[in-house]
C-alpha cells in the first residue's frame, strides 16, 4: 500500500537533515529514505546539466528504495530541476526554496541579506520570486562559497567557517539589514554562529518548518499519509555517497530520538 511506503529525501549532502529534522517533528507516524549526495556537494557551483543528472540519480536510487514521495531537501536541485523531476517521474515532490516573501514583509527598514548557493541565485526560479516579492526592498546578496564544503566535514566550530562566514555577514551588519535569508539546507546548523556574528539583531528566515507543513499537505491531498495510529514508528533508512559517521554524528545531534540506520550507498 502506497500509504505505508516512506518519503524519500534528499540533497546534496548534510544540509537536508535540517529539512529532516522538522518532517520527523511534524510527521513522526512516517518513515524517511534519506540520501546525503556528499561525494557530490557542493551542487551550487555546478552546471544544470549536471545537477539535474544527479538529482535524477538521487530520485531513482529513492524510488527504488521504495519511496512514496520526494523531498528535494536541496534549494539548488529544487530552484534548478524540481520541474524536470516533476516531468519524468510519477510522485509527488516536494521542494525548498528560500524564503524572500516572509522575509521582505517582515523587513522593517527593507534590507535584507540573501545567503544561498550561486546555482540557486542563477536560477530562474530564484529570479521570479525575487522579482515578484523583492521589489520594493533593497537586497544584499551573497553566495556562500566554502560554507557547504566545510559543513561537510563537520567543521562546524572551526575558527575556519567562522572567519569566512563573518566575511559574509558583517558587510550585511554595515549595511544594516534587519533580516537575513538562509538559501541553503546546511546554512540552518550555522544559525547558532549567526546569533552570535549579529548578537541575535538580525532575524533570520529559513523554510524548513514550511516545507515539512508543504509535506504533510500534498501527502494528505494525494492520500498518502501515514496518519494512522496502528503505525509505530520504524526504522529511517540514511544512505551516504560520504562518510557515515560524520552523517551518523549529525543525525545524533539532530534526531536523537528517532531510530536510524546509516548505511553508505553502493
Ligand atoms: N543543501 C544544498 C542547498 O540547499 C547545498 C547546495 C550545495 O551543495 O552547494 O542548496
Amino acid at each position: 500500500m502506497q500509504r505505508a511506503k516512506k518519503i524519500g529525501v534528499f540533497d546534496s549532502g548534510l544540509g537536508g537533515i535540517s529539512i529532516y529534522k522538522e518532517l520527523i517533528k511534524l510527521l513522526p507516524r512516517e518513515q524517511f529514505l534519506y540520501l546525503a549526495d556528499s561525494k557530490n556537494a557542493p551542487y551550487g557551483n555546478k552546471p544544470k546539466a549536471k545537477i539535474r543528472e544527479l538529482s535524477r540519480q538521487n530520485t531513482e536510487f529513492l524510488i527504488q528504495s521504495g519511496a512514496k514521495a520526494i523531498v528535494v531537501a536541496c534549494n539548488t536541485a529544487t530552484t534548478q530541476v524540481i520541474n524536470d523531476l516533476r516531468k519524468h517521474y510519477d510522485i509527488p515532490f516536494i521542494g525548498v526554496e528560500p524564503a524572500v516573501k516572509p522575509a521582505a514583509e517582515f523587513s522593517k527598514n527593507k534590507k535584507i541579506g540573501i545567503l544561498a548557493t550561486e546555482g540557486t541565485l542563477r536560477s530562474n526560479l530564484f529570479q521570479k520570486t525575487f522579482n515578484t516579492y523583492g521589489d520594493n526592498i533593497q537586497a544584499f546578496i551573497q553566495v556562500g562559497t566554502g560554507l557547504v564544503e566545510l559543513i561537510e566535514l563537520n567543521k562546524l566550530n572551526s575558527a575556519e567557517l567562522k572567519a569566512l562566514l563573518e566575511s559574509y555577514i558583517h558587510p550585511m551588519i554595515k549595511q544594516e539589514v534587519d533580516v537575513l535569508v538562509l538559501g541553503c539546507t546546511h546554512y540552518p546548523f550555522l544559525i547558532p554562529l549567526i546569533d552570535e556574528i549579529t548578537h541575535s539583531q538580525i532575524k533570520i528566515f529559513e523554510p524548513s518548518a514550511a516545507v515539512a507543513l508543504q509535506t504533510k499537505r500534498i501527502l494528505s491531498k494525494k492520500g498518502i499519509l501515514n496518519s494512522g495510529s496502528d503505525q509505530k514508528e520504524g526504522v529511517d533508512f540514511f544512505y551516504t555517497t560520504g562518510d557515515t559517521a560524520i552523517l551518523q554524528s549529525f543525525i545524533k545531534v539532530h534526531a536523537p530520538n528517532r531510530t536510524t540506520r546509516e548505511l553508505p550507498k553502493t
